[in-house]
């Protein structure tokens, strides 16, 4: 398949985070130095459907593609108002597709996740053209008086629009399974017969663990595809990092032994919008019209799961 349209959309509340430290025993002195993070989008009165909806119909409108056009579409999201239908029927509705609309929850990489699917159904002959969302909404998963998670995050929405081609060379998906590093837990309803604990427990993160799975996955994973597929870093003409942390995106380049102009990064005024993270990336750096025909792109992302993934893809 080839990339033929980007789009991404964000809450218009911008948190900083002096505004953080206003509530939480925080401060922009401890928070910057450690991740990079100035500021973030934030829900306020937006529901996150309608993000999703703007980005698909800004990526739908670069492709020259109609909604009905698109055969397949798939959303990656962790958490919606909606427990059914999902997310991706949600906006798919509000938009007016026609086709299949599918939900994954694969966290951060989720984006790459969905290129896979994607690319698989196309080899298959299943579809033409895919639409991918990722909409995110970290800020309502974070316990907001834990000061070392609630300040990572930042809520918004992209969307990739795929049509024919032989553009994506390659996608190595990595797992670790391990469900208490990064967990979070919802309170379902209840039942006159259900005997469990129901209560909610806000997002959990083992910073350090997942710092170094990150580190450690993401040059692993672009290492071993491009050996792969027979390239070298030389070939590569982007990084697309999903925006966690800039000390993980440094150490990523730093082992790599890339320069700092091949890694485009957001997360300054982002912070960490789990699978929207390389969307929006990939959407501001497209209209700023920084990437060129045959150029090579790396997505490389990881989070919860623990999962890891990486993409190869010329544009
Ligand atoms: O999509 C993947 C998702 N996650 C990630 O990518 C996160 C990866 N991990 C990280 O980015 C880093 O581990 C963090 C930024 C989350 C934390 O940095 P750290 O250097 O690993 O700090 P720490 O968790 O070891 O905490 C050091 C200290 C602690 O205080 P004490 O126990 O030493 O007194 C924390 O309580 O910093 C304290 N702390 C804070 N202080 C001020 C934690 N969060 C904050 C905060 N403001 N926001």
């Amino acid at each position: 398949m080839k990339i033929i349209g980007t789009g991404s959309a964000l809450p218009k509340k911008v948190v900083t985070n002096d505004m953080l430290s206003e509530f939480l025993d925080t401060s922009d002195e401890w928070i910057v130095p450690r991740t990079g993070i100035r500021s973030r989008h934030i829900i306020t009165d937006e529901k996150i459907e309608d993000l999703g909806a703007k980005a698909a119909l800004s990526a739908l409108e670069m492709s020259g593609l109609k909604p009905e056009e698109i055969d397949y579409c798939i959303c990656s999201n962790v958490v919606s108002e909606y427990v059914t239908p999902g997310l991706g029927c949600v906006i798919g509705a509000k938009i007016g597709l026609k086709c299949p609309c599918v939900d994954i929850n694969c966290a951060c990489p989720g984006f790459i996740y969905a290129l896979d699917i994607a690319e698989t159904h196309y080899l298959a002959g299943k579809a033409k053209n895919v639409l991918i969302i990722c909409a995110e909404q970290p800020s309502r998963m974070c316990d907001w008086s834990d000061r070392s998670t609630c300040v990572l995050f930042g809520d918004g929405a992209g969307a990739v629009v795929l049509g024919p081609g032989e553009n994506i060379k390659g996608i190595k998906l990595h797992s670790q399974l391990d469900s208490n590093t990064i967990w979070e837990r919802q309170s379902l309803m209840p039942t006159p017969y259900y005997l469990g604990d129901n209560s909610a427990v806000g997002l959990q993160m083992k910073g350090r663990e997942v710092f170094k799975f990150a580190v450690t996955a993401s040059t692993t994973d672009v290492e071993d595809l491009l050996e792969e597929l027979g390239m070298t870093k030389n070939d590569v003409s982007w990084y697309i990092v999903h925006q966690a942390n800039l000390r993980i995106i440094d150490a990523i380049k730093q082992y790599m032994g890339e320069p700092d102009s091949k890694f485009p990064v957001n997360i300054s005024d982002h912070g960490n919008s789990s699978s929207a993270s390389c969307t929006i990336l990939l959407d501001e750096f497209n209209r700023k019209g920084c990437f060129k025909e045959h150029d090579v792109l790396v997505f490389s992302a990881f989070g919860a799961g623990l999962l890891s993934a990486v993409a190869v893809v010329e544009w």
